[in-house]
């Protein structure tokens, strides 16, 4: 079989990977500890549950327009409009299996060979690996942990070029757990419409926020609307992960390119988990709340339990569910610590998983029950003793 020189491009995700390598240690007998994998293990909402079972009972199992069921696009515009305070139509949503295909989709539609894009590093590793797979090429900007993982404004100034097309921004963010604030927000906004900048957001954290603070969208800021995409979707909210439902909210020109895009690759959403995402919008929020309440109180137990480790500092983060200690003290790269620390009996992943910027830090999730977490605590300890 001869492959295409563009899949030489091709990055991949390090959580699944390491998340087989988990399952071959667990089918040997060890017993693992999994805080590699960015899902919450929590079930998804019985409301939801309910209504795709009663859309497979009562017919929505056949094809959809392209860029999604009706009633799921108004509920998805009414309720961005009302959380970003900008009137947004149901023609500026895109719907898609997961929310991942949106960076795809709109990536291949915005981007030629050659232009350049700024992205954030360390971050959510797909950013890069498609900038790559477009032509294009990745100029990363750092998060620097001194800032709880927010950027320095001055530094993206000094990447824009005559060939840059967009900036990717990540609130709250992957693997960090940092969120950027208003001003950090204003700033790229002023940059994006003095060079006409496109800009890319990825939000599907944004109802995953502690200490009282609130998301703010750069959607929102004045002349933001028609220059930005913005990504989210059901996986994290709702813990929904393998019902594959996200969406994209974009000008309505690049919606219709970009639902053409899907039309010649998945077609559509699966039709009966569009139908209970209304439900999901719609409903109750009670299961979202105490789930976020739940993930505050494991994230401070994870939070003290690393820093009472000798060489290693963690940074309280403010949203998602990722902790991303510094372990430079330890002496150990990340890469080796990472795989030490699976063999006695903990799956996470190396900072560098996410990006150069990321040596000298692990990542934890702590989607996992408080007895798990206190117990990989104790497990991540005596490994770290023992170097
Ligand atoms: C930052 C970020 N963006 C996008 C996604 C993709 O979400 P989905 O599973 O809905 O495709 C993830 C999933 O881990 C993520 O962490």
């Amino acid at each position: 079989m001869q492959i295409a020189n563009r899949t030489k491009n091709l990055g991949t995700e390090g959580a699944f990977e390491v998340l087989a390598k988990a399952r071959a240690l667990e089918a040997q007998g060890q017993n693992i500890i999994h805080l590699e994998i960015g899902e919450p293990d929590f079930d998804t909402p019985l409301y939801i549950r309910d209504a795709a079972k009663k859309a497979l009972d009562t017919g929505y199992t056949h094809y959809l327009p392209s860029a999604g069921f009706q009633d799921l696009r108004l509920a998805i515009a009414e309720h961005i409009s009302s959380t970003r305070n900008v009137p947004v139509n149901f023609d500026e949503v895109v719907i898609t299996p997961g929310a991942k295909p949106i960076l795809n989709f709109v990536l291949y539609s915005t981007i030629n060979e050659g232009d350049e894009v700024i992205n954030p590093n360390p971050a959510y590793p797909i950013y890069e690996s498609l900038i790559n797979f477009v032509g294009a090429k990745p100029v990363p900007y750092i998060l620097k942990e001194e800032k709880g993982f927010r950027f320095d404004l001055d530094e993206v100034k000094s990447l824009v070029t005559k060939k840059t097309k967009m900036i990717i921004l990540n609130t709250p963010h992957n693997p960090t757990g940092g969120i950027l604030t208003e001003s950090d927000l204003q700033g790229v906004a002023d940059l994006a419409i003095k060079h006409d900048l496109m800009i890319f957001v990825d939000e599907i954290y944004d109802r995953i926020i502690y200490d009282g603070f609130k998301h703010k969208s750069i959607l929102a800021l004045p002349g933001m609307k028609e220059r930005t995409i913005l990504l989210n979707g059901f996986s994290k909210t709702y813990a929904m992960t393998g019902w594959r439902l996200g969406y994209g909210i974009m000008p309505k020109d690049l919606a219709m390119l970009v639902a053409k895009m899907q039309i010649n690759c998945t077609s559509h959403a699966t039709t009966f988990a569009q139908v209970a995402g209304v439900t999901g919008l719609r409903g109750p929020q009670d299961d979202v709340n105490k789930m976020v309440s739940e993930f505050w109180k494991r994230r401070d137990i994870i939070v003290d339990g690393l820093n009472k480790i000798p060489g290693v500092k963690c940074h309280k983060p403010l949203g998602a569910f990722y902790v991303f200690p510094n372990i430079k003290g330890t002496g150990t790269d990340s890469r080796m610590l990472a795989d030490l620390i699976m063999k006695g009996g903990v799956a996470c992943l190396p900072g560098t998983a996410f990006g150069s910027a990321g040596e000298g830090y692990l990542r934890f999730s702590y989607a996992n029950s408080i007895p798990n977490i206190e117990e990989a605590l104790r497990r991540v300890e005596k490994v770290i003793r023992s170097l």
